[in-house]
């Protein structure tokens, strides 16, 4: 299969959550002037571009996810002036900057919304999704759809006499994008940040953004119920193409669409290098690894599941599509919590890091990941800001089941897991903020903090650097066709990559023992170069073997 490059595809990125990353004003709260100290840091990751998750301006009743105004930076995070600094700072450094495009809704402030519920002929009520109750007394919900939060997907507003459609929170009214005038609104927001010099979009919930027609009732779940007639909907290309034209543009743009239930072939129809309305699309699948479709719903962790799905993706995408690769986000609890062991916290991230990155893909690795952080345990739900635990937590109740089971549940799924401050070093408050951080600072902060890992060559944080420094040195980690060995295996997670008559061998030490690795029969190591172990101490080859160290991984280069 015939694979071709471009520069979009050699990327990896580190995701910022801006209200935790870094506090430079005392206000508790993360900051540009603290993304501004922490550039060299990023950059002596070996990435290539940051992701913003939204600075702008926000009630923040979903931290940003709703937006008041896309053309301006939240106050609290700093101003636009502040904000063309970060991207000329970023810029000198060779990083590229993708903000946010959060347009399937927009805060219920966003003075479109504000004017929108005034009366049903105001110029903006158009620019949302409106409809009249149903029943005799027309108290109904104008159909059964539930939000992505738990709960009902339609608000009343009598000066309308209307409901208002949400997929999310009651403070996220969702965008009627079949109205052009919207569609010409967001075009406008893209030409502003790119004309401001950024150089592309993460695009939030994009597949959710066209409704089916008449928006019929939905087959009935306890969450998310009408999913089928909003996700993939019917006009969902031709308008991701209209925003492709404002891309075209502009030289060089990177896109990623953060897409839900969408497989292989779906994504091709959108990521496809001949139909290409996208660069790429994050799948989720590849954090099903111990879960059944989101981690609320989870299962222990189980290796032969994980590995099946990444090869499902890897081979088809390979040379078709252009594909990510990620184990965590501001969405998802940690990795090692997950798919990792809290008690080999170090040997374990090091082996997850190695056996995602070294795959076919944009590597984006998440604030605070690169050195190992880990969930965080509260005592009660009202210690949790998020309103997505708010309502996961009332569904559970609802449902019957404990307190007890259900903070078991947020203890193991809650999005707070990724968005405590980010652990700088061992001084108060991690060396977040000097002042009172606006939320918990994990109390291991003495033990796991970028300070101590900086110290430490064999360190979490050190292991994403040589990777990322290897995938950028070697084209076959980046171009190379991918090939899965011992499928079933519960221990190992052993795969090639081939591209250009160079070969590199990926071998991952999935348990906390000392055993003989497995080598497929058509590798010698012993002509191959070690790129890497994750230990520095690893143990010689012995014949065409090795013992490998508990979770150790290995690169070997052919
Ligand atoms: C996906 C975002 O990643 C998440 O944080 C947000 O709550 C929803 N979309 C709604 O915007």
């Amino acid at each position: 299969m015939e694979i071709k490059r471009a520069w979009y595809k050699e990327m990896s990125f580190y995701q910022i959550w801006p209200r935790s990353f870094k506090d430079s004003n005392g206000d508790g709260i993360g900051d540009l002037g603290g993304i501004l100290e922490k550039l060299d840091y990023i950059k002596s990751l070996n990435v290539d571009g940051i992701w913003f998750s939204p600075l702008y301006v926000s009630p923040n009743n979903d931290y940003g996810y709703d937006i008041a105004d896309y053309k301006n930076i939240n106050s609290e995070y700093g101003t636009l002036e502040d904000m063309k600094k970060v991207i000329n700072e970023a810029h000198k450094r060779g990083l590229k900057i993708i903000m946010d495009l959060v347009i399937n809704h927009t805060s219920n402030e966003h003075y479109w919304f504000k004017e929108a519920r005034k009366s049903v002929d105001n110029p903006y009520h158009n620019y949302y999704i409106w409809r009249k109750g149903r029943g005799k007394d027309g108290k109904k919900a104008p159909n059964n759809w539930k939000s992505n939060f738990p709960g009902s997907a339609w608000e009343y507003v009598p000066e309308c006499d209307e409901y208002y459609l949400h997929i999310f929170d009651v403070g996220q009214p969702d965008l009627n994008m079949d109205n052009p005038a919207v569609r010409e609104e967001i075009k406008g927001i893209i030409r502003f940040w790119l004309d401001l010099g950024i150089d592309g979009f993460r695009e939030d919930v994009i597949n959710y953004i066209s409704k089916v027609e008449g928006l019929p009732n939905g087959f009935p779940l306890p969450v998310m119920t009408g999913m089928e007639k909003y996700i993939n909907g019917p006009h969902l290309f031709e308008y991701l193409q209209e925003f492709n034209e404002v891309y075209n543009e502009y030289p060089e743009v990177m896109t990623v669409g953060e897409v839900l239930l969408v497989n292989e072939k779906k994504m091709l129809e959108f990521i496809g290098e001949d139909n290409q309305v996208l660069k790429t699309m994050f799948n989720f699948e590849q954090l099903e690894g111990d879960c059944i479709k989101a981690s609320w719903a989870h299962t222990h962790f189980m290796l032969p599941k994980l590995k099946k799905i990444y090869e499902k993706w890897q081979r088809a995408l390979y040379g078709k599509g252009w594909n990510t690769l990620f184990l965590e986000n501001h969405d998802q609890p940690r990795i090692i919590n997950r798919y990792g062991d809290v008690n080999y916290r170090t040997e374990s991230g090091k082996l997850l890091a190695t056996m995602y990155i070294m795959q076919s893909g944009n590597p984006y690795i998440y604030q605070g990941q690169e050195i190992g952080m880990l969930n965080l345990e509260l005592p009660n739900i009202e210690s949790y800001p998020d309103v997505n635990s708010q309502t996961f937590y009332k569904a559970f109740r609802k449902f019957g089941f404990s307190d007890k089971f259900a903070m078991k549940r947020v203890h193991y799924s809650a999005r707070d897991n990724a968005r405590t401050p980010v652990q700088w070093d061992s001084t108060k408050n991690a060396g977040f903020t000097t002042g009172e951080p606006w939320f918990t600072v994990n109390p291991n902060y003495q033990e796991i903090n970028v300070e101590k890992e900086e110290q430490n060559p064999d360190s979490i944080l050190n292991c994403y650097r040589k990777l990322l420094k290897i995938r950028k040195e070697n084209d076959v980690l980046i171009y190379g066709d991918f090939t899965l060995y011992y499928r079933n295996s519960k221990k190992w997670f052993v795969y090639s990559r081939e591209f250009e008559g160079k070969k590199a061998l990926i071998i991952c030490n999935f348990t906390n023992k000392e055993i003989k690795a497995k080598v497929p029969k058509e590798f010698d190591l012993s002509k191959g170069t070690l790129l890497m172990s994750t230990y520095i101490d690893h143990n010689e080859l012995s014949g065409n073997t090795y013992i490998a160290k508990p979770y150790e991984a290995r690169v070997y280069l052919f």
